[in-house]
């Protein structure tokens, strides 16, 4: 499979599904400092991108005092951070605000279980208190996520370049019924 960038968009923040939190885990506010944490759980999970000791602060240097409140970790009872996700924001995209998914990782050790559907619905609800619409930039293999995406009513952004060809390979793999909607088989 191959690996094209693809952006998702959602035009509205309406009926955003609500997953509960599984027993055994919780999920918290990011606290100043734990760009290590950070960085720990998306070097365990990321498949693609050099995770270098750099990434957090270049991400995320625009407004580091948001993160407390933009930020979240997923946690075992014990306290251990085994997820993160963040509701991130780009204050102009052709003159626009909008909300953003960003960096959403779970530790390999805890794929697999449901576990970043909760985590998406927190972070959605805290999109919805500063903005109207939202998007994400993922790629074509990380089709988990996109599993999940699609699941909170993320559509594919077909203006974007080689998109058609991108979602042809996707809607290959995932049989879902936002994908059916477009012309992709
Ligand atoms: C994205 C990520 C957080 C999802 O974690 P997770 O919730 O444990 O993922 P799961 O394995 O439970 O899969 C999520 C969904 O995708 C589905 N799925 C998994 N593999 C699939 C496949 N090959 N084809 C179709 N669906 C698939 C699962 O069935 C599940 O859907 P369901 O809950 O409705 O059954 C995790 O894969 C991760 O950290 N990946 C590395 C980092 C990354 O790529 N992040 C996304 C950045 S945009």
């Amino acid at each position: 499979m191959k690996n094209d960038s693809v952006r998702m968009i959602r035009e509205n923040m309406e009926n955003i599904p609500q997953f509960p939190i599984p027993k055994g885990f919780a999920i918290r506010n990011y606290r100043p400092d734990e760009g290590h944490i950070w960085t720990r759980i998306q070097r365990a999970a990321e498949p693609y991108i050099d995770i270098d000791d750099g990434l957090f602060i270049r991400e995320f240097k625009r407004d580091f005092p948001a993160m407390a409140d933009r930020s979240f970790s997923l946690t075992t009872d014990t306290g251990a951070e085994i997820g993160t996700i963040t509701a991130w924001w780009q204050p102009d995209i052709d003159g626009k605000t909008w909300g953003q998914i960003h960096w959403v990782a779970v530790h390999p050790d805890y794929q697999g279980r449901g576990l970043s559907k909760p985590m998406m619905s927190v972070v959605m609800t805290r999109l919805k208190k500063s903005h109207k619409w939202c998007f994400l930039d993922t790629s074509t293999g990380r089709i988990p996520a996109i599993k999940v995406y699609l699941d909170f009513g993320f559509t594919p952004d077909l203006s974007r370049k080689k998109s058609q060809e991108a979602w042809t390979e996707v809607a290959s793999v995932i049989k879902h019924p936002i994908l059916k909607r477009y012309d992709f088989f």
